[in-house]
């Protein structure tokens, strides 16, 4: 597409120029292009910044009380104001000027005289740029919605099997955030865990037992011990909610944000020793995601009331997780989780009574 396919009708341009007659240039060789607004002073130029709410703003160097590089601060530093691009038209040639205008966030800098056409030229331009990093911005914020209700679907799906203890789902991804967000902070796992993965093991780790939609209710609500053919059952949660995100993932192969969902699925019952299912992994080779939210299954669980067994209390819980340290929990991880006992009892506190 060329820039002059680039339809400009509607866009808002607001030329602020001490000269009348400059103003008056402009409207004549804009003006039905664009949507053309003036102002001659700095006072005229706020005033139609609010009403004409332009899109893009042609901005003189040289103006009385209030200088173009002034003004550029005063955009900037205004959030409303400092997406709207700035072109600066300007008699003044000192190349030390041309820089402090690129540097306050000027758009583009064209010299006095200027070519019509050419000034044309360089609006369409940056207008084409600047939609274009909306439209970019646009699709990026609707990609991650997408994101989210994909994974709140699932959870409900994940819950509503689940339906043993609500609030299970709810506080594994309150538990796994800090103990994430607390190992970020250490030399241990500071390269490995990013503001992102923070985020997603928050938002993901409530899909931990998907899987367990597959296994019949009779097991899942049976009291006193399982059979072994029953606990192989229940196993196959793990690889069960694995293959439903491969499904998905075939038909939408741009999630892969998912991917960080399934490690969570597949490995949260791996143990660092490699006694744990599916795989017997060990240590490393067990997902860091899935070694956090094993931790905070685990706890949480223990201090469920189930069918089957009386709830833990919290320091007797919380024991356990340290006893079995270098076991069947990361050990670095368990060294994060006692220093954050205080952080964990917080969320067993507020949130111990949701189910
Ligand atoms: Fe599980
Ligand atoms: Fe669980």
């Amino acid at each position: 597409m060329s820039i002059l396919d680039f339809d400009t009708f509607g866009l808002r341009l607001l030329c602020i120029d001490d000269s009348k007659t400059q103003l008056l240039l402009y409207t004549s060789e804009l003006d039905g292009m664009f949507s053309v607004s003036t102002a001659s002073t700095y006072e005229e130029a706020i005033a139609q910044l609010t009403s004409s709410q332009p899109d893009l703003i042609l901005l003189d160097m040289n103006m009385p009380r209030v200088s173009g590089l002034e003004f550029l601060d005063i955009l900037s530093s205004t959030p409303h104001y400092a997406q709207i691009p700035v072109i600066i038209v300007s008699g003044e040639n000192d190349p030390a000027y041309v820089k402090e205008a690129f540097i306050r966030g000027a758009a583009d800098y064209v010299r006095k005289p200027y070519d019509s056409e050419e000034l044309i030229l360089r609006i369409t331009r940056i207008f084409r740029l600047v939609s274009g990093h909306r439209d970019a911005a646009e699709k990026r914020t609707a990609g991650k919605s997408a994101q989210i209700l994909l994974v709140e679907s699932l959870a409900d799906l994940a819950s509503a099997k689940d339906n043993e203890n609500t609030g299970h789902l709810q506080r594994i991804g309150l538990y796994s955030r800090e103990i994430a967000a607390a190992a970020a902070a250490s030399i241990r796992f500071r390269t490995d865990i990013s503001e992102e993965f923070v985020q997603k093991i928050a938002d993901m780790a409530a899909l931990h037992d998907i899987g367990k939609v597959n296994i019949p209710e009779y097991i899942l609500s049976k009291e006193g011990p399982l059979t072994d053919r029953e606990f192989d059952h229940i196993k196959r949660h793990t690889t069960d909610g694995a293959r439903t995100i491969d499904m998905i993932r075939l038909s939408f192969p741009d999630y892969a944000f998912l991917d960080f969902a399934r490690d969570i699925i597949l490995y949260h019952h791996e143990r660092w020793d490699g006694s744990g299912y599916p795989e017997g992994k060990t240590k490393q080779d067990i997902p860091l995601a899935s070694r956090i939210v094993a931790i905070a299954d685990a706890f949480d669980t223990m201090t469920l009331q189930r069918r089957y067994a009386e709830a833990k209390d919290f320091d007797t819980a919380f024991e356990e997780i340290l006893a079995a340290q270098g076991t069947v929990y990361d050990p670095d991880l368990v060294v994060v989780f006692r220093l954050i006992k205080n952080r964990i009892k917080d969320i067993y506190d507020k949130n111990r009574d949701q189910g």
